[in-house]
């Protein structure tokens, strides 16, 4: 290339600019890694204390240090940081402003540290919070569906399987199914946060180093249960950030699926609930349409999460130990994941809160599709003692005879039931309305309204 850093003719094509520009945009992370900005002072300032009590840098330097550090993150805070590519990370980026701050002591900060072993400590830090920031919105969710919950704990709906008419559940059973599925992503986010627990500051490049350094002090200093035990490990291992991704896209998918039910259940055809106009647009062209945008979006942006899962697999898959500069791509995945993470929970938690559930559609629906006709069939296995299989064909031929009358099943008279077996009484009515038929659903986890009313009770005090 010339020097003036002018395209080259072997590799210029389509970029205007040199092989240097060109290096610094692949090589540079500081477009993105600056969010990890508070972690990367943080854990300066631990290693810096550590480094003085240890005798490695004096008390003056650590206190220069420190002071300086807390000046740079208040420039960040206030905006008024000047980053650099240049300058590649946010690691460079820091020590070199601290180094214009309080001259020469700043370059005693890297002893015994390597960027490595800096980068991975950032980065935990910063996945941590994330695991405590889904657990939070995760409650708030788990909170807002058990409103939803008690205001409907009897009302009932039709069960679907197949999203065909199965069984009448209720409606506080439904959104408690929800609830259980949020709380074990909660407890994903919170083996993920025990397990990355440990602080790999200090394992230097790869090897450790000769200084006598204190782990566990800098580990304490940063809320780490302890130091990770091996330092390739330390600064090659990424699972944490994998984990903290498989969590969240187990966590999108529940969130994409109830998205799903709202986008159906919203609909002219189901009528089922209501959405909050907070939460949904217009339509430009058709007056009559509130369309449920926020949860199409929420349904959509989780390709998002559930991409950046397998794109940091892909990164890691091939990669010898210990650090290699692929690791550098974990952090868009694993941003883009939390922010988008965090704002679908968010969405949905508004959307929950927000919503009416239209208790007369439900029960309307509910009653449609010979619900009952398990009812029917368990009736006979129990009052007129057929075996289970003889009764589901009975009931089969009772809902052929609805059908072809045009009626619900209690709706057929008891002489037309009769005719298909004659072991049917009066006392059959007792139990084929949808109300009786999910009261009767009291097996431990029904959906009968008192054992939904059990669970609420169980998570109120679970979350209280
Ligand atoms: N920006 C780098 C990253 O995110 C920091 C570690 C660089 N280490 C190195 N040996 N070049 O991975």
């Amino acid at each position: 290339m010339g020097k003036d850093g002018s395209s080259n003719a072997m590799w210029g094509g389509r970029f205007s600019a040199g092989p240097d520009a060109i290096m610094e945009a692949i090589n540079a992370s500081i477009g993105y890694d600056k969010r990890l900005s508070d972690q990367d002072i943080a854990g300066s300032k631990a290693h810096a204390a550590m480094l003085a009590a240890q005798g490695i840098i004096t008390q003056a330097d650590a206190e220069a240090i420190t002071d300086g550090l807390s000046r740079v993150k208040a420039e960040i805070d206030a905006g008024e940081f000047q980053f650099s590519a240049a300058l590649e990370d946010i690691h460079m980026n820091v020590e070199a402003r601290l180094r214009e701050l309080i001259g020469a002591a700043a370059g005693r900060l890297h002893t015994a540290r390597s960027r490595n072993d800096q980068v991975a400590t950032d980065f935990r830090l910063w996945v941590r919070d994330q695991c405590d920031a889904a657990m939070q919105g995760l409650e708030a969710l788990q909170r807002a569906l058990l409103d939803q919950a008690e205001a409907g704990a009897d009302w009932v709906m039709p069960g679907f399987t197949h999203l065909q008419t199965a069984q009448p559940v209720t409606w506080g059973h439904h959104m408690m199914a929800y609830v259980e599925m949020f709380a074990r992503d909660a407890s994903r986010f919170r083996d993920a946060r025990a397990r990355m627990n440990e602080c790999p500051l200090g394992a230097a490049a790869l090897a450790g180093t000769g200084f006598a350094i204190d782990r566990h002090a800098t580990a304490a200093a940063l809320g780490f249960d302890k130091p990770m035990d091996n330092s390739l490990d330390a600064v090659s291992d990424r699972d944490f950030a994998l984990e903290f991704l498989s969590s969240a896209a187990i966590c999108s998918v529940h969130l994409s699926r109830l998205s799903e039910e709202l986008v159906i259940w919203s609909s002219a055809q189901f009528r089922f609930v209501t959405l909050s106009d907070r939460f949904s647009t217009g339509s430009s062209i058709m007056p009559q349409k509130k369309n449920p945008d926020a949860a199409e979006l929420i349904r959509a942006k989780i390709g998002r999460v559930t991409g950046a899962l397998v794109a940091l697999l892909t990164v890691m898959k091939g990669l010898p130990l210990a650090y290699s500069k692929d690791m550098q791509e974990d952090k868009e995945q694993v941003f883009d994941a939390a922010d988008t993470l965090m704002l679908a929970l968010a969405a949905m938690t508004g959307m929950i809160s927000d919503l009416t559930a239209n208790r007369a559609s439900l029960e309307a629906a509910a009653s449609a599709g010979f619900s009952t006709a398990t009812d029917l069939a368990d009736w006979l296995v129990r009052e007129a003692g057929l075996p289970f299989r003889d009764a589901h064909h009975v009931t089969g031929a009772l809902v052929a005879k609805a059908e072809a009358q045009g009626v619900d099943l209690p709706d057929l008279t008891l002489d037309e039931m009769q005719a298909v077996h004659g072991d049917i009484t009066d006392d059959v009515f007792g139990v084929l309305g949808v109300h009786k038929s999910v009261a009767s659903r009291t097996s431990y986890g029904g959906t009968a309204p008192a054992q939904v009313r059990a669970r609420i009770t169980d998570w109120r005090e679970r979350l209280s």
